[in-house]
């Protein structure tokens, strides 16, 4: 783990209730979500060592850390993407935070667009596995043996157990499927689309799977929900837009604050 992180999450420790025991990644509209937590401190990255600054509209920037159905979590509301400097490594830094801060899993939240006509926009979809159809590891450049990550089981199989009874305790439908990452921050084409689906992808997104390898490569226990906001490019007859993303992500976004909330509540009983 990286001393920067370590010197972060002192910091940090010295002003919370405590250690955390899950960390999150909140994507476009969850927003909400970070509003939720109990007795929280908030860090805005920009007071954070080595934390990235997003300049995605719809994205805030802070580290809120406080209790959330009776759990100690960590809550990095807002990303940094590739797309924004093409570097696979911008979220090293707040992942090593939450690992430091005590965190031994992490829930990974996003945008998507859906391959799949029955899953439809405002569903939701756990991420069972993925495709890194942008060819950029975040591990290019590390040093050690231990950049030989395995993704065999990069999503934790019981995590996804545990949410899929969560959901159900929500009573919202949780599909899964594979994500296929794009690295944006256009859209695909619909010729794009036509080969992730012959290829087996079931959304795309530009983000998360960065995170999923660096999560995976500090030791820590991944999973990821997808909000759908829109089918992808040439399986309706219109146009992509980012604003699209930003109207449907609230959609999405309750049914997955509400199956957070069950899989805390579940956890914390
Ligand atoms: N493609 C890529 N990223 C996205 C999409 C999409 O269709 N929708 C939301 N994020």
């Amino acid at each position: 783990m990286t001393g920067l992180a370590k010197d972060a999450a002192k910091r940090i420790l010295d002003k919370v209730d405590g250690p955390a025991r899950v960390g999150m990644v909140l994507g476009s509209g969850l927003g909400a979500l970070a509003d939720e937590v109990e007795n929280a401190q908030r860090f805005p990255y920009q007071s954070l060592p080595g934390f990235p600054v997003s300049s995605v509209s719809s994205h805030a920037s802070e580290l809120v850390v406080g209790s959330l159905m009776g759990v100690q979590v960590a809550i990095l509301a807002g990303r940094a993407h590739y797309y924004e400097h093409g570097d696979a490594t911008v979220m090293k830094q707040p992942l090593a935070t939450l690992k430091a801060l005590g965190c031994d899993q992490v829930l990974l939240t996003n945008a998507a667009g859906s391959l799949r006509e029955d899953i439809a926009p405002g569903e939701l979809m756990l991420i069972d596995d993925h495709i890194n159809w942008s060819g950029r590891s975040p591990l290019i450049g590390v040093e050690s043996d231990d950049r030989f990550v395995g993704l065999t089981e990069a999503y934790d199989a019981s995590i996804r157990a545990d949410l899929a009874k969560a959901a159900e305790a929500a009573d919202v439908a949780l599909k899964s499927g594979v994500y296929a990452w794009f690295s944006g921050p256009n859209f695909e084409t619909p010729a794009e689309i036509r080969a992730a689906r012959i290829l087996g992808a079931d959304a795309v997104g530009m983000s998360t799977v960065p995170e999923v390898i660096l999560a995976r490569w500090m030791g820590l226990r991944v999973a990821a929900i997808s909000t759908i906001t829109n089918f992808g490019a040439g399986m309706t007859g219109n146009e992509l837009s980012h604003e699209e993303t930003k109207e449907m992500g609230p959609v999405g976004a309750q049914k997955l604050i509400g199956v957070i909330r069950a899989y805390l509540k579940a956890m914390a009983d």
